[in-house]
């Protein structure tokens, strides 16, 4: 029996950055993980390989929308499908090995196999049983199922299976309009499949900026997405390798169905916890199915700890590496913590959409004084040169103090400008702050001063 000071189950963003920051720490560390390869969802199956996929399909959509107008011409490339998959797999693959480079740099034991809590600071993986002093699950999520739906990653479809199809389908029904569904349908009607999207509530993308979301709508339908609201899907029926999704319409209560080639679930994701030995622990889960935890991410059990999906909070990768880095922290007897209140969110779609802090529903109900400051992309040079004019940066601020409460981006490369305003909120900055930053021209970041600047006496070029 070997023995650890931490041992992580679970080798996703949260688990193995934890792992990481452990080992930096001095602590002797093991993570377990029973795939072949580290990185968890993220990597092998979510974030990396769509975003590979993205990439093919968004380079695919500047020939088709915008090469001609810059002169380039001589048509648009054929798409070879297995290649697209190879390219996607090379990616998968650097990343995968690059986190077990990292464990090999830090002296992190890979405990191969799917490990489980067999008593108190035992961890069972396969015959074996490890001691440690500090158990931590970070063993993430994994698709939530619908009623009525049989998942079966040929014809119907979780993200894995869309991710790995044998060919481009021609029509796709994507249930939920949520991140995956939107990210993962524009990847396939940028390919040329007949996307519909079919959402329960009435807006796409729930909790996000009202105007944002209908912005992003707009622009979707126009790249051939199509969306049907305010229909609860009631099952869906194969037959003959093809699929009939059936959805009532809310409103009226009429029934109505879809036929297409496959069926994409995205109606979100629930905490992977069956296995661990849990119960037999005596560690609290919520209703929910997350495992409960202090605000040190200490679960009900002594010596049991847990982050990242497998809690609450937002399911995102980042925000499960920072709950990784700040137990680590704890772990080594120092502080660990997570602002909660500056963790951005990002669709990749074209435009991408990326959002911090409060909306203004939420603003406005819980009744806050704040001001709007808004900017179009179509006063940013470098986003007009580019044909990305569309969209635009919401910063909202106290109304009397101009602390930035929260920002709101559709536009070109919204994911990377988002976290100016992340530190800018981290630091407590007010729009006034962010308006005095000189920013290069022509940049894209330049339409988030000019929102800045609108909290204020007004943007320049508005
Ligand atoms: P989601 O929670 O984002 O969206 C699910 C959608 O399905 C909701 O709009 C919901 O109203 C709808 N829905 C639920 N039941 C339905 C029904 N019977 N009929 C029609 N619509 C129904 O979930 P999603 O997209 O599956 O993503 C899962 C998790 O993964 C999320 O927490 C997301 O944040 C995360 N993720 C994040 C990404 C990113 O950060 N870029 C990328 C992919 C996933």
């Amino acid at each position: 029996m070997s023995s650890f000071e931490v041992i992580i189950i679970g080798g996703g963003p949260g688990g193995y950055v934890c792992a990481i920051r452990c080992a930096q720490l001095g602590l002797k560390t093991a993570l377990v993980e029973g795939r072949e390869t580290l990185g968890g969802t993220c990597l092998n199956v979510g974030c990396i390989p769509s975003k590979a996929l993205l990439h093919a399909t968004h380079s695919l959509h500047e020939v088709h929308e915008n090469f001609e107008k810059m002169g380039l011409m001589g048509g648009a490339p054929k798409v070879d499908w297995a290649k697209m998959q190879a390219y996607k797999a090379d990616v998968v693959a650097g990343n995968t090995k690059g986190i077990e480079f990292l464990f090999k740099k830090n002296k992190i034991t890979w405990l191969k196999g799917w490990g489980s809590i067999a008593a108190p600071g035992k961890v069972k993986v396969g015959d074996e049983v490890h001691e440690a002093k500090n158990i931590v699950i970070a063993t993430g999520s994994e698709p939530s199922s619908l009623p009525g739906v049989t998942v079966d990653e040929k014809t119907v479809l979780t993200s894995t299976g869309a991710l790995a199809l044998g060919k481009i389908p021609k029509t796709m029904v994507v249930i939920g309009a949520g991140v995956i569904g939107l990210e993962l349908g524009s990847v396939y009607a940028r390919l040329g499949a007949q996307v519909t999207v079919v959402e329960y509530l009435d807006a796409i993308t729930p909790g996000m900026d009202g105007e944002v979301a209908k912005s992003l709508q707009r622009i979707l339908a126009k790249q051939g997405l199509k969306f049907i609201l305010g229909a609860a899907v009631q099952g869906v029926e194969v037959a003959k390798g093809s699929a009939t999704t059936r959805y009532k319409l809310r409103k009226d209560e009429s029934e109505a169905s879809l036929a297409s080639e496959v069926v994409l679930v995205a109606t979100g994701r629930k905490p992977y916890t069956e296995g661990l030995g849990l119960e037999a622990a005596g560690v609290d889960l919520l209703p929910r199915g997350q495992i409960r935890t202090d605000a040190h991410f200490a679960a009900s059990q002594p010596g049991i700890y847990a982050i990242g999906d497998a809690i609450t909070g937002p399911m995102l990768a980042h925000k499960a590496e920072d709950e990784g880095m700040a137990l680590a922290e704890i772990l080594a007897g120092r502080a660990g913590h997570v602002n909660y209140d500056a963790i951005p969110g990002v669709i990749y779609t074209t435009p991408e959409v990326a959002s911090v802090g409060k909306t203004e529903e939420v603003l406005k109900q819980e009744g806050r004084a704040y001001k709007v400051g808004k900017f179009s992309f179509m006063g940013n040079a470098r986003a007009k040169a580019v044909f990305q004019g569309e969209g635009f940066v919401k910063i909202l601020a106290d109304k009397t103090t101009d602390r930035i409460l929260g920002a709101h981006i559709i536009g070109p490369a919204a994911g990377e400008l988002i976290h100016e305003i992340c530190v800018a909120m981290e630091f407590g900055a007010s729009a006034e702050d962010l308006a005095l930053t000189c920013h290069a021209h022509p940049t894209y970041s330049e339409a988030v001063r000019e929102a800045a600047l609108a909290c204020g006496d007004g943007a320049i070029h508005a």
